[in-house]
């Protein structure tokens, strides 16, 4: 018999990932999504999206104990069989680039549907990433009309934001490295807590748990985010200094830099910058949000202006060592937003294949290992897609090393040598060795100079 009994109420990367490693540790999911084929995949034991070790977990409770993670499409059904309710929806970036809290408000309804007709105190949890205010005036007034219940006494409120790094969801969900846990009041919070003791046992000697209001834990989230982006640009930045002068070499001064004690090298890896569903996403909605509160971020702006620029600053290298690109055949390795993805969100390729074509150049190929498929739903004709390394290559006057998958790392200078028109090559990821890459092709790297 189970102990815990939670509703789960949107399936994407954090609700799915944390509805099968709970069902899997004898806690009853009901997950729940209006997506009737993703619904019968997840009852079917399949994960509807790639994430490693989902599927792996999913066939065990399938296996084993497959009563204990069940998906509807009754998001009221869920709530109402349940005890906690988490709210894990998306919050996409809208045009203005603000936060579109659309399917949070909705969730909210339903929850609030639910505990109209429900007698037992029950538990949500906002565990979606919402600016600062959004738990307790969105979802908590939400629910309180819809319900005609009364916030602490009635139902309880609680915000817990997730630090899931996509590729690495799953190991993340089950060992965190802190858990944030903000509460309307001091029950919401125990009531979450006592479950994560459960749920984490021994893990917690090393994971601390932090208590906090509604509000704060809402921007840890942000604060979180922003910050990695921020070091992110802070390297970018670094590595054009760097290239100012012959012989620095960025990923050197970095790892200097991150042995600070105060610091760490994490996130300090210079290249063609940052990608993916959340950075862009979450440092402009902070940076809307406070806008619309009157304060403007000075930080912020240039953290996404240094981005976008490195799209650009690398096809400037492109010309420098090729000459004008317009008219000949331009070869982008790597079109994810990071290796071991096919996710294109917001991907550098994308910026980089846009300032290509700013620049006449029309003959361009991308090839990825795992994207080459999700590039092509995103871009469409605009670049033509490779089916391996050697065809991406072939008769081509520049390379650009976009992502760094792998199977790039093993090329060495006489690969790119013996397949392209002319062998000019960027690493826009710092993958190669400067030295032996320099010697026999003409090269440049992010961050690094030669040696005059
Ligand atoms: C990020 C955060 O790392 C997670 O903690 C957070 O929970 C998540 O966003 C989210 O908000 O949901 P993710 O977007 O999956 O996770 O990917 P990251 O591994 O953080 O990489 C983001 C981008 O930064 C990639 O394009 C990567 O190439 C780039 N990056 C990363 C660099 O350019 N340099 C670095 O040193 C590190």
């Amino acid at each position: 018999m189970y102990k815990y009994s939670i509703s789960i109420l949107g399936t994407g990367f954090i609700g799915l990932c944390s509805a099968a490693c709970f069902s899997n540790k004898d806690v009853k999911v009901l997950a729940s999504t209006h997506n009737e084929n993703k619904a019968k995949m997840i009852n079917d034991g399949k994960a509807p999206f790639f994430e490693a070790n989902l599927q792996e977990i999913m066939e065990e409770v399938k296996k084993n104990n497959p009563e204990l993670l069940q998906c509807l499409t009754d998001p009221v059904k869920a709530v109402l069989e349940t005890d906690i309710s988490m709210i894990t929806q998306g919050t996409p970036m809208r045009n203005d680039k603000s936060i579109d809290l659309s399917f949070i408000e909705s969730t909210a309804r339903e929850i609030g549907e639910a505990l109209k007709i429900k007698d037992k105190y029950h538990l949500v949890v906002v565990r979606s990433t919402v600016v600062p205010g959004t738990t307790r005036n969105l979802v908590g007034k939400i629910i309180t009309e819809v319900s005609g219940k009364e916030p602490g006494k009635d139902f309880g409120l609680s915000m817990q934001p997730e630090f899931l790094a996509e590729g690495r969801s799953i190991e993340d969900t089950l060992h965190p490295d802190r858990i944030v846990i903000g509460g309307i009041d001091n029950k919401s919070g125990d009531m979450l807590q006592e479950f994560y003791e459960y749920f984490y046992g021994d893990h917690l000697q090393i994971c601390p748990i932090l208590r906090m209001n509604l509000e704060s834990a809402e921007l840890v989230k942000y604060g979180n985010n922003c910050l990695l982006s921020t070091k992110i640009s802070y390297a970018n930045e670094f590595a054009n200094f760097a290239e100012l002068v012959p012989n620095i070499d960025i990923a050197q001064v970095m790892k200097g830099v991150g042995l600070d004690y105060r610091l760490n090298s994490r996130f300090l890896n210079a290249g063609v910058g940052f990608g993916g569903s959340c950075f862009h996403k979450d440092v402009n909605a902070i940076k809307a949000w406070s806008k619309s509160k009157g304060y403007t971020s000075r930080l912020l702006e240039a953290v996404l202006d240094i981005n976008d620029d490195q799209a650009i600053h690398i096809v400037d290298m492109a010309e420098e060592l090729a000459g004008k690109l317009a008219g000949k055949k331009i070869t982008l390795l790597g079109l994810a937003f990071k290796p071991g993805t096919d996710d294109m969100r917001e991907a550098a390729s994308i910026r980089v294949v846009n300032e290509l074509l700013k620049r006449n150049v029309t003959d361009i190929v991308g090839y990825d290992p795992k994207a080459n498929e999700t590039a092509e739903v995103e871009m469409g004709k605009k670049i033509k897609y490779a089916k391996s390394i050697t065809e991406a290559l072939k008769d081509s006057e520049c390379a650009l090393i976009i992502t760094e998958w792998d199977e790039f790392k093993e090329l060495k200078p006489e690969d790119f040598i013996k397949h392209m028109k002319t062998a000019n090559l960027v690493d826009g990821r710092r993958i190669y060795d400067y030295g032996k890459f320099i010697e026999k092709l003409s090269f440049r790297a992010i961050g690094r100079t030669a040696l005059k």
